[in-house]
């Protein structure tokens, strides 16, 4: 008989714990594995660097150029965690990723679908890029409430709506984790603006926040199960959202029995306490002050048995993930990726992503017939835009086109403009061959002009740049374009506006323009998509997952919290010890057409708003109430297309408080003249409010349905008993 070495045998109950123990065991998995681990071996999995050689630190042997990597444990058979951004494909990394990835359109896009399906096998195509990579963890999906318009990640994230954000985030998780890829639902909480956003501090109410944000990510949370959380840079209450107490202990924690790892944003740790307060993993070490959860963590565990039973936690938390994703059983093999039809899921999202905000007279879709057609501005001889930041993704060629922003800082010269191909020009020449198509910059409005007097119809592609790190000033289209389109609207009524835009912007030459499409940031297929709009290969189904204010004097907040003392710096640092309190008391938990329903003000487009090129009916919602509401109503495509529609049940009025609430929304495809029934059921946590539990008082609940928060049909009402549970 051999006699193993202890070291051989130890790796043995390893590989046992992972091989052995069957799949849906992560609990006791990862309970084994930790028992297992040496003291040495209980801070390895708890931090990671950016692999690059940033700031000194070693670049691994054995990791890939990306986000983040956390060195495994071969002895006991745990993986290496390697990390890539983001929510819209594997990132390009600031040019260190040279190989192309997919790009799908942004998170305002895929949110303007309102189709969970969609996001679903969006994810599942980004997660399996990553895992053909190398990859085992994705840094996204990102669902911070655009509670702020101005924010410069609002392209990143998935609109203003609690209930829509969280369960279009849980899609994209599951659709990430079933290639075997840890997704990271991020940023955890209240990271709704950029300036000053490493010390800015979100003041807050419990249900405020309950009822909003907080809302969103335990939908998402609850639908997605995500193997990892990533906490925000900003402050809640004070505290360092990494080194929360109240975000990470108890709300995730304690209240909504989170079982996977909090993994911090890069260079968002404080200190060691960080530990304590539930943080479970520090990223991109090197960035921090200093690599605290490395030997500063286990110096505390051998001295301090809260420490101790934190750092086991630390490790139970993110063994299970990897096992319960299966991150050891199904490691990524790297190869070919299928970009044709990868991209053709990008170019569905982004049809479906795409919302009609006007259309006079049925401008739109073109005819075939048209004969002259002007193109002017936005590149679209050349591409289409996208948002800069850790999420940029660009295509196998890199951007089609990239404007340098300049300057002398470094991580600022890595941040460009830049445009993915292919061109709408083309695609729009491929709709129309029989039409003179001929494309303008848009530089020079007496060249714009002329142009599009000669057509017979202008189509504008106006474009606003948004960025991680920078917010917007305003809601303005930059560059002189809004002169640009009312001049060019005035030579030519046939106008037709197409926005790539990172999330709403002002109009003010709206009435002069024949239509307006918000196309986003499309991604890969965006040009297509558009031109596949314009021409009516599609009916457009997108509706608007945040609310178009008509002015700045709208919002909560009419000047953005900081834009006056926070020097504006892609970074987000301020001078050292710089404070900025932002308070959400203002609106509290009413983000977005809420806070347009309390105030009884009119936005320039409503949240959940998009035309079509058919109608229809909504007719028949009848309403039942048992532990929650259950609402059936009948959807008629009344027109004589094809198309699809997203009818939303709003509630109005609790127990004798009037409010606004989105309640449930489903997406469906008719065909002309077909109706369908559709029925929907409440969460009961929309018609409740938060106090230390949800709570549910007696009486009598309203709800209407409607095509957008603006326009809702006669409201009904249910009674409702009182109700308490906890989250
Ligand atoms: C961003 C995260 C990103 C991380 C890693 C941070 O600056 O806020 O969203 O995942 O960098 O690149």
């Amino acid at each position: 008989m051999r006699i193993l070495a202890p070291s051989l045998i130890l790796s043995l109950i390893g590989a046992c714990g992972a091989s052995a123990q069957p799949a849906q065991d992560p609990d006791k998995r990862a309970a084994a594995t930790e028992q297992a681990m040496t003291d040495t071996e209980r801070t390895i999995l708890t931090w990671g660097v950016m692999p690059n050689g940033m700031l000194g630190a070693k670049i691994p042997a054995e990791s890939i150029p990306g986000a983040g990597y956390v060195a495994g444990i071969p002895r006991l058979n745990v993986p290496a965690l390697k990390e890539t951004d983001a929510s819209l494909g594997v990132a390009y990394a600031g040019g260190k990723r040279k190989d192309g990835a997919t790009a799908l359109p942004s998170g305002m896009a895929m949110a303007s679908t309102w189709n969970p399906a969609l996001i679903e096998r969006g994810g599942a195509m980004i997660g399996g890029e990553a895992r053909a990579k190398g990859f085992n963890v994705l840094l996204g999906p990102g669902i911070n409430l655009g509670r702020e318009p101005r924010n410069g990640r609002t392209f990143e994230y998935m609109g203003e709506d609690p209930l829509l954000a969280g369960v279009l985030g849980g899609a994209a998780i599951r659709g990430i984790q079933s290639q075997h890829v840890i997704a990271t639902l991020k940023h955890f909480a209240l990271n709704n603006q950029e300036t000053g956003r490493q010390f800015l501090d979100v003041r807050i109410g419990d249900a405020a926040a309950r009822e909003s944000e907080l809302l969103a990510f335990k939908i998402a949370v609850e639908q997605g199960q995500p193997g990892s959380v990533m906490c925000a840079y900003n402050k809640v209450n004070g505290d360092e959202a990494c080194s929360n107490d109240y975000l990470l202990n108890k709300v995730l924690k304690q209240d909504w029995g989170y079982k996977g790892f909090v993994m911090s944003d890069w260079g968002a740790v404080p200190g060691v306490e960080a530990a304590l307060a539930g943080l479970d993993q520090q990223s991109g070490a090197q960035i921090d002050a200093a690599y605290f959860f490395r030997d500063a963590l286990k110096d505390k565990a051998t001295a301090d048995p809260r420490y101790a039973a934190r750092v086991a936690d630390m490790n139970r938390r993110i063994l299970r993930s990897i096992y319960a994703i299966g991150l050891d059983r199904f490691p990524p093999v790297i190869e070919p990726i299928d970009f044709k039809a990868n991209a053709l899921v990008a170019e569905e999202t982004a049809r479906e992503g795409i919302v009609l905000l006007r259309n006079r007279a049925g401008a739109l879709p073109l005819a075939g017939t048209v004969k002259r057609i002007a193109v002017i501005g936005g590149y679209a001889n050349s591409g289409v835009l996208s948002g800069g930041g850790s999420s940029q993704v660009q295509g196998e060629g890199g951007p089609a086109v990239a404007v340098s922003l300049g300057g002398e800082i470094a991580s600022v010269q890595a941040l460009e403009q830049s445009y993915q191909a292919p061109s709408p020009l083309k695609a729009i020449k491929s709709l129309a061959p029989d039409a003179t198509t001929i494309y303008r910059n848009g530089d020079y409005i007496t060249d714009a002009v002329t142009a599009a007097r000669q057509a017979d119809v202008a189509i504008i592609f106006a474009t606003q740049w948004q960025t991680e790190g920078l917010d917007l000033p305003d809601l303005s289209l930059p560059h002189g374009q809004d002169a640009l389109i009312a001049a060019v609207a005035a030579a030519n009524p046939n106008t037709i506006v197409v926005l790539e835009s990172g999330g709403p912007v002002l109009m003010p030459w709206l009435d002069k323009t024949a239509a307006v499409v918000a196309a986003w940031y499309p991604g890969a297929r965006g040009a297509d998509a558009i031109a596949s709009v314009l021409f009516g290969k599609t009916n457009p189904s997108g509706r608007l997952p945040m609310t178009f204010p008509a002015s700045l004097d709208q919002l909560p907040r009419p000047k953005l919290d900081g834009s006056d003392t926070v020097e504006p710096n892609i970074a987000g640092m301020g001078k050292p010890g710089q404070t900025l309190n932002v308070d959400y008391g203002i609106e509290e938990s009413d983000v977005g057409y809420r806070w347009f329903a309390r105030q009884g003000i009119t936005p320039l487009f409503p949240f959940g708003y998009g035309l079509s090129y058919t109608t229809f009916a909504y007719s028949g919602l009848s309403l039942s109430a048992g532990k929650s509401v259950t609402a059936s109503f009948s959807v008629t495509n009344s027109g004589s297309r094809a198309g699809a529609t997203v009818p939303q049940l709003y509630l109005v009025s609790a127990a004798g408080t009037a409010l606004q609430r989105l309640a449930g929304f489903s997406k469906l495809s008719l065909a002309p003249g077909e109706t369908r029934r559709v029925q929907l059921s409440v969460d009961p946590r929309i018609m409740a409010r938060w106090d230390k539990g949800w709570t549910i008082a007696a009486g009598a609940y309203g709800f209407a349905l409607g095509d957008s928060a603006a326009a809702l049909g006669s409201v009904q009402t249910v009674r409702l008993g009182a109700r308490r549970w906890k989250d």
